[in-house]
Formats: C-alpha cells, sequence, structure tokens
C-alpha cells in the first residue's frame, strides 16, 4: 500500500523545533522531505543538549525523521543556483526563519511565486502582522503571548509554562494542516499559496476554552472553578485554575497510594455527573447519591474540596492503576500520571508504534515518539533522522539531475 503524500516533494528549510515538526509529520506520511542546512553547521539543534559527545542530539534526531539531507549555502552565487533549481522541483517549501531572513536572502514570497507558481510555501512566525511581528521567539514566549501561560499555575501563584510544547509542535501541526489543505486546493485551482502560522494564533487556539471563559465572566463567577467554592472572587480576566477540568465537569489531581516517596503517584479523577451514583457508591458515601448538598451538579459547585476531599481519602489507599481498574468498569473518568519512564517502559504505546525504537549509526538505540496519526490504508513507518549532508550528491544528481563534474564543482566554491 502506498504512503499517503508518496510523489510530494518538500523543500525544508525549517530548524530548531516548530518547522521540523511540521515537515516531520509530512514525511511520515510519505512527503520526499529534503531539509537544506548550512554547510559544516546544520540545524543548530543537531548540538544542542547534546548527551553523547560529537552525536547528533535526540533533540535533533526525534524531529528530523524521515527526512533527507543537503547541504547548501543558500547566500552563495552557486548555492542560489542550486536553491532556484529545488524551488522550481518541489511542490512544497516550509521555513521558519526570523522574520526577514528569507527576504534577506533574495527569495521572498513574489520570487518564489515567479520560480514555481504551484509551490506552496508555508512559514512559522512568533506573531502574526502587528506590532510584534519581526520579533524572534521561542516556546515558551508563545505560550506566555498566546494566553497559555496567565491561564495555567495555582491561584495566587506565578504564572506557568507546560510541558507540551503547544508553542512549537502545535504551531507545526496547524501548519502541516494548512499544507495539506493547500495541496488539496492546487488539485482544483492548479496554483500554490502562501500558508502561514503564528505561534502566538496557534497558542490561542488551543487556549481557546479560556478566552470563552473570559466572556462568561461577564456574566457572573465561573461556578466550575475551585476558588467559586472556596468563596474567592474573581478578578476580570480568566484567572489560573490549578488542577481543576476546563470543562463543565469538574475533576482535580488527587493523590494515591505511594504519594509521599512517588511525585507521580497521582490520579486525576472527573466527577462526571452521569455516574456519580457510581462514584458515590465507590468512595463510600452513598448517602450523597440523595443528599440535597450533592444529588446534584449545581449542588456540588459550591462544595468541590469536600468532594474532592472525600474522593482523595479513597484514592490514597490505592494505587493510581487500582484506580484506573476501579473505576474504568463503573465509566468513571480518571487517569493515572504517567511519568516520561512509565510512557517509555509501556509495552502497549510500543505495540501501537506510538512510542518507537530507533537504530542510530553514530548513536546507537534511541526512543522517539512515532506519527501519532494513524491512517488505516496508508502506513507510516519511523527512518532515522539524516546526518549532516547524508543525501547532498544523492539530492544533486537524482533530484536535479547535477552531473558528478557539477557537484564537485559546487563543492570546490562552498555551496554545498
Ligand atoms: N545557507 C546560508 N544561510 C542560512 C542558511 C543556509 N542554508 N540557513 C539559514 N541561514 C541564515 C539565515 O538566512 C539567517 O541569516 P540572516 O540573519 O543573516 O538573514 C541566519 O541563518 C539565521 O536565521 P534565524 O532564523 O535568524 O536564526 P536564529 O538562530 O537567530 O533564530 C529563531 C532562531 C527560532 C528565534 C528564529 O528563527 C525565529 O524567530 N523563527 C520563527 C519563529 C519560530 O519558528 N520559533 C520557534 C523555533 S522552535
Amino acid at each position: 500500500m502506498g504512503k499517503a503524500l508518496e510523489g510530494v516533494k518538500i523543500l525544508d528549510m525549517t530548524h530548531v523545533q516548530s518547522g521540523p515538526t511540521c515537515t516531520q509529520l509530512l514525511a511520515w506520511f510519505g512527503a520526499d522531505v529534503i531539509k537544506v542546512e548550512r554547510p559544516g553547521v546544520g540545524d543548530a539543534t543537531r548540538g544542542q543538549l547534546r548527551d553523547i559527545p560529537d552525536v547528533d542530539s535526540l533533540y535533533f534526531t526525534m524531529l528530523n525523521h524521515n527526512k533527507r539531507s543537503v547541504t547548501l549555502n543558500t547566500k552563495e552565487e552557486k548555492g542560489k543556483e542550486i536553491f532556484v533549481r529545488l524551488i522550481k522541483e518541489c511542490d512544497v517549501m516550509v521555513e521558519n526563519f526570523a522574520p526577514g531572513a528569507l527576504d534577506r536572502m533574495g527569495f521572498g514570497w513574489e520570487r518564489i511565486q515567479e520560480l514555481n507558481p504551484r509551490m506552496i510555501f508555508a512559514s512559522v512566525k512568533g506573531f502574526g502582522p502587528g506590532p510584534y511581528a519581526e520579533c524572534k521567539v521561542y516556546e515558551n514566549v508563545a505560550q506566555c503571548a498566546g494566553g497559555s501561560a496567565s491561564t495555567t499555575g495555582h491561584l495566587g501563584g506565578v504564572p506557568l509554562v507546560t510541558g507540551a510544547q503547544i508553542g512549537d509542535s502545535g504551531t507545526g501541526l496547524h501548519l502541516a494542516l494548512g499544507i495539506v489543505t493547500a495541496l488539496f486546493h492546487r488539485t482544483v485551482s492548479g496554483k500554490g499559496q502562501r500558508v502561514e502560522c503564528a505561534m502566538q494564533d496557534s497558542v490561542l487556539n488551543l487556549c481557546r476554552v479560556k478566552l470563552r471563559d473570559q466572556q462568561r465572566l461577564q456574566h457572573g463567577p465561573l461556578e466550575e472553578y475551585s476558588q467559586f467554592g472556596e468563596g474567592v472572587p474573581f478578578g476580570d480576566a480568566t484567572p489560573r485554575a490549578g488542577n481543576d477540568s476546563g470543562g463543565g465537569q469538574p475533576g482535580r489531581i488527587l493523590k494515591c497510594k505511594g504519594w509521599e516517596t512517588d511525585p507521580d503517584a497521582y490520579t486525576y479523577f472527573i466527577t462526571q455527573a452521569a455516574v456519580w451514583k457510581n462514584i458515590c457508591d465507590v468512595i463510600g458515601k452513598p448517602e450523597w447519591k440523595e443528599d440535597p448538598d450533592f444529588a446534584k451538579p449545581a449542588d456540588r459547585l459550591p462544595r468541590l474540596n469536600q468532594v474532592f476531599g472525600a474522593i482523595e481519602d479513597w484514592t490514597m489507599t490505592k494505587t493510581k492503576f487500582e484506580v484506573m481498574a476501579i473505576c474504568n468498569p463503573l465509566n468513571i473518568p480518571v487517569g493515572p500520571i504517567l511519568s516520561m519512564k512509565e510512557i517509555a517502559e509501556d509495552e502497549s504505546l510500543r505495540t501501537t508504534g506510538t512510542v518507537v525504537d530507533v537504530a542510530h549509526p553514530e548513536r546507537g538505540n534511541y526512543l522517539t515518539v512515532g506519527n501519532p496519526i494513524k491512517l488505516s490504508d496508508s502506513p507510516s513507518d519511523v527512518v532515522r533522522s539524516p546526518l549532516l549532508g547524508e543525501h547532498t550528491d544523492e539530492i544533486l544528481k537524482g533530484v536535479l539531475g547535477m552531473t558528478d563534474e557539477e557537484v564537485a564543482q559546487a563543492k570546490e566554491v562552498g555551496a554545498v
């Protein structure tokens, strides 16, 4: 069975995390992703957070699977010539340079369109048009500017960033969808188009429930937030809500057996209204099923501390996996807090290809996250990341039809 994006050629000018996440997804689906890197330098992440001297970092390897690497100096004359030929050959160009970098290189959108009207040109920037358009942006800046940090953390505490890379990987995901949408549209229009994703916008899109709450605040307190039951008045902006669930079914993180010594001995517990009676039975509070203070969801909202206190008295007598085993058959939504160690060792995630063991010629075996999007008819495998310039000759000859002599000349002048 063929891969879904087989035949699509991607000119990958991305670096660090946001852009590479996007092109890695496209590569998993079978696109030929040609990663362009500066000769002798490469993507800066090859050398960042290294765990083994002189070997590509896990930061790099885990974001650049299934790609081919070509070295090319796009600021050198001969390099520019080769770059023009690559632009003419490819379907999609993806970049996440600082604002203006491609224009300075001489390859703005107008030029790219002239060279290849069918080209889909996709970019990640920190901010969209406006006062911050020229800023360089990294993950946590986007989390802060996109509304995530102000709504994450505990009431009265400092704003917090999250471990999930919603600014970088989140924007990469958005961009990949923009690219396949533009590819689909091209089948009708015959033309390429520009796809732009700002990290601030992507983070905000993922935080849209908090903008929902901002508007609800104008009509009264947010009753499902714990601070409502605690009598803490609301201010004029969506507050930080600790581990309160973001939806209409109150939930919290609760201690489980062993929490005193194990930092991850916790469970998330959701008091879904539909199974309230099951919850009352499990935690040994059958009388709450009919008690007017607890029977209905609205009755419980001012008493969430009492409700979760009682549930926690029960969860503390069980391990997080026992809580899961008892609650699941009763349809009570719970989830163990899994450490990265537990995830790395989870056999079921290996079976589905979500966690994959990859062999690398320089670092040996390492673990990575496989494609989380599974298509029934289009397989997706994980191929190790390329070494710097590993496919330079192959691409210059195979994609551009350059002769051995031309390749040697390009090397001589430092173009590749
Ligand atoms: N040949 C020659 N020059 C190259 C090249 C190549 N193959 N590839 C890159 N360069 C040059 C660029 O043209 C640029 O040169 P210039 O500044 O002289 O115009 C330079 O390398 C560095 O690019 P830049 O993007 O400014 O890198 P940086 O390390 O200074 O900044 C970021 C990194 C991530 C902050 C910045 O790229 C950015 O803000 N990107 C957009 C938002 C983003 O994606 N952020 C998240 C990253 S995970």
